[in-house]
């Protein structure tokens, strides 16, 4: 049942190619310019009213709606706050019918998410479900929602439902976005096709690094912390970078904005350091640049995720990582690919357990 691979994790990371397709399929229709998804069209004047999204979730989860925050501000110009349920649900938030809630979970069974959007249906605010697990107890409570149609994700460690997840929160902001006028027809026409062709760029990062990152993680089998950069759309992505390593590896790693480096972290960096910056083209190249010298001048390791063709950060890093060059909202997805892959093969040289890693749960059903 693990199609020849070692591990779920090492599977599911590898079917992101078909689980990304998967969710978009039916929904986006290049050819006819549009995004078909149901809930949100049966509910448009809940969005179009709405005074802010406010998105729910926990772990991976959460940081795939820090980046839905990015993508639907960019795109739909509605405000979006992010909140870790756990907080939401404890803090006598306020909600209004005005609002949205978009809640997103994999399991659908998550108890702080839960009790986070019975919560917010007490106060009367629409409820919008992002769930891998059909019929699932969040998507039965939520009024609409788009199912990621990622297929079963075992790996405790969410792969191939973040990948999914982030397919539908594009969807959901460039909907929006063009219906609400914010997202003008060219633009949206070109970044449709463009996400159309994502699953082949997550294919082709898969074959181009697959063997490096895994020469990379030998080197990393003793590391003691990690650090993992980036900034706008990619400093969730960096989060979600340490958050696999820590789950599987037990390595102690921190994910950080890098320009939140000099108010702290950098602080951390010497020759025993290792720092993993996502440094694509789009996306404030040239502060990036900067960080790296900065890092580089404290002696860091770095391993840096960039387009292909890079020069700057190439030069200065110790490890490079080439990804094809995508629109900035895009790049998450992509980036993503060889930070779980890292991740997986330092743990799994280290002899962890990566399917099935100490203290977790597939779905946390306790607070
Ligand atoms: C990370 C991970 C957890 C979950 C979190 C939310 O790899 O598995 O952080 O993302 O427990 O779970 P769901 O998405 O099922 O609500």
């Amino acid at each position: 049942e693990k199609g020849g691979y070692e591990h779920f994790m090492l599977k599911e990371i590898f079917e992101q190619p078909k689980s990304v397709h998967d969710t978009m399929r039916g929904r986006l229709l290049v050819d006819e310019g549009v995004i078909k998804m149901a809930g949100i069209w049966d509910h448009i004047e809940k969005f179009k009213n709405a005074n802010r999204i406010i998105i729910i979730a926990c772990g991976t989860s959460w940081h795939a709606g820090l980046i839905g925050e990015y993508l639907i501000e960019e795109y739909a110009r509605i405000p979006v706050e992010v909140e870790y349920a756990s907080e939401f649900r404890y803090r006598n938030p306020i909600i209004t019918d005005k609002d949205v809630v978009i809640a997103i979970s994999q399991s659908g069974e998550t108890a702080d998410t839960m009790a986070a959007l019975k919560l917010a249906k007490e106060k009367g605010a629409f409820i919008y479900g992002i769930c891998n697990v059909v019929d699932s107890s969040i998507a039965r409570i939520t009024d609409a929602g788009s199912y990621t149609h990622a297929g079963p994700e075992i790996g405790v460690a969410s792969t191939k439902a973040f990948t999914a997840q982030l397919t539908i929160l594009t969807l959901i902001a460039f909907k929006l976005g063009k219906h609400n006028g914010n997202l003008g027809n060219a633009d949206f026409m070109s970044l449709i096709a463009e996400l159309e062709a994502i699953p082949k760029r997550i294919e082709d990062v898969l074959s181009s690094t697959h063997e490096l990152v895994q020469n990379i993680a030998k080197d990393f089998v003793n590391a003691t912390n990690f650090l993992y950069l980036g900034r706008g759309y990619n400093y969730p992505a960096a989060l979600e970078g340490a958050l696999k390593l820590k789950e599987i590896s037990y390595i102690h790693a921190e994910g950080y904005p890098a320009a939140e480096m000099k108010h702290g972290p950098i602080a951390l960096i010497d020759e025993n350091m290792p720092i993993v910056i996502i440094a694509p083209k789009r996306g404030h190249y040239d502060k990036i640049v900067s960080n790296v010298q900065e890092i580089k001048a404290r002696k860091g390791k770095v391993i840096a995720v960039v387009n292909k063709g890079d020069t700057q950060v190439s030069a200065m890093a110790d490890y490079v990582i080439e990804i094809p060059e995508t629109s900035e909202c895009f790049s998450p997805i992509v980036a993503s690919v060889p930070l779980q892959l890292l991740a997986y093969y330092i743990a799994v040289y280290r002899g962890a357990n990566v399917d099935q890693p100490r203290n977790l749960a597939k779905s946390v059903t306790v607070e």
